[in-house]
């Protein structure tokens, strides 16, 4: 045996998903997360609601985490939480409530970095999946955030380049809602882009910085587009639905894959692994996955539940930082603003 046995209990709620799950040695044994609809009629999270619904989400959501990966609570050798960044009212429901069990079963707390969690679901064990080798490039491709960040060890993060404006995420999110779908519209224009020609529209591109992004010239572009577009024809959105969606991911994705031949070019590393909500996109998927075949990159695409917000990547940050002896006392708070190399 030698090796300890290590469950480690997972918990997100740093937005709008109420997530639970544990990890024992490195492997997922349950993954639960409760989304929630209620954000859908407002066209985007409303922290106060968000944080009343994970109020009371979290307790029968870590229960179910328990419950599927066949353990007592009394097994658990830690408990990790996020603690940032996020919306304060959210991550306040989650760190009061692992502390107040980590107190109670009297074994170790673990605070995780959101952004670190994305990044490091890509070590959760799992026979189909391969684990990126040090150093590495991630492109993290979310709701809040757009950056290329050189991995070099598990906890040594340097941001090659960010946006400087509005996330990838955003772009998906406000193209939908000028199409009249709802929030979060990045899955739907995904979906549409599907039956849809890329080639239909053309869109600039901004110009920034090589390892830079920005997209709200983007959005902009999109907006005056189809309101020029409706002026002519007021049936333009519903006619030509697919085509918008598929030109517009078509130009999203061209940005983010010239970014990486970027980061490529300047640091040499050509292992190249995606993470955040965005990274569930099919498209960016594809392309990545072409490109081994087409440049000489490997790539590391997660697993569809590992994209979005979820526990099972705070319970794989718990269980490496405990095998780090990295462990967080009561007195760990909250925090809105935190960067990934923190
Ligand atoms: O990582 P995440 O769940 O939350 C944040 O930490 O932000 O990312 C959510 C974002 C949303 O903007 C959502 O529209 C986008 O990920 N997203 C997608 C897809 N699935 C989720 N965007 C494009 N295509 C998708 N299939
Ligand atoms: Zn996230």
């Amino acid at each position: 045996m030698g090796k300890k046995d290590l469950y480690i209990l997972g918990i997100e709620s740093s937005c709008d998903d109420t997530g639970a799950a544990v990890i024992y040695n490195g492997k997922m044994l349950s993954n639960v997360v409760a989304g929630q609809k209620i954000h859908e009629a407002y066209g985007g999270v409303v922290p106060e609601l968000a944080s009343r619904a994970h109020q009371q989400n979290i307790v029968p959501v870590v229960h179910q985490a328990l419950l599927r990966a066949n353990i007592d609570k009394k097994q658990l050798s830690a408990i990790a939480f996020t603690n940032g960044p996020g919306l304060m009212g959210s991550l306040l429901v989650g760190t009061s409530f692992a502390k107040s069990m980590a107190m109670s079963l009297d074994i170790p707390l673990i605070a995780v970095n959101h952004m670190q969690a994305h990044i490091l679901a890509h070590f959760i064990e799992d026979e189909n999946q391969q684990i990126p080798p040090f150093p590495f490039i991630c492109l993290t491709i979310s709701g809040g955030h757009t950056q290329l960040v050189k991995v070099t060890d598990y906890f040594d993060f340097e941001i090659l380049g960010e946006t400087t404006d509005d996330a990838v995420g955003e772009a998906f999110d406000k193209t939908a809602k000028i199409l009249g779908l709802p929030y979060p519209g990045g899955p739907l224009v995904d979906k549409y882009a599907q039956l849809g020609n890329p080639d239909a529209f053309s869109f600039s591109k901004p110009k920034v910085g090589d390892l830079e992004f920005s997209f709200s010239g983007l959005k902009t572009g999109i907006l005056y587009f189809i309101q020029k577009k409706l002026r002519e024809n007021p049936q333009f959105i519903e006619e030509n639905l697919p085509d918008i969606c598929a030109s517009v991911q078509r130009t999203i994705v061209e940005i983010l894959i010239e970014k990486i031949h970027n980061a490529v070019k300047q640091t040499g590393i050509t292992h190249i692994a995606i993470a955040g909500g965005v990274s569930a996109n099919s498209e960016i998927r594809k392309t990545l996955k072409a490109a081994e075949a087409l440049y000489g990159w490997h790539t590391y695409i997660p697993k569809f539940e590992f994209t979005t917000d979820n526990a099972a990547m705070i319970g794989i940050v718990g269980y490496l930082k405990y095998l780090h002896h990295s462990f967080s006392d009561q007195s760990v708070t909250a925090r809105a603003r935190m960067s990934v190399d923190e």
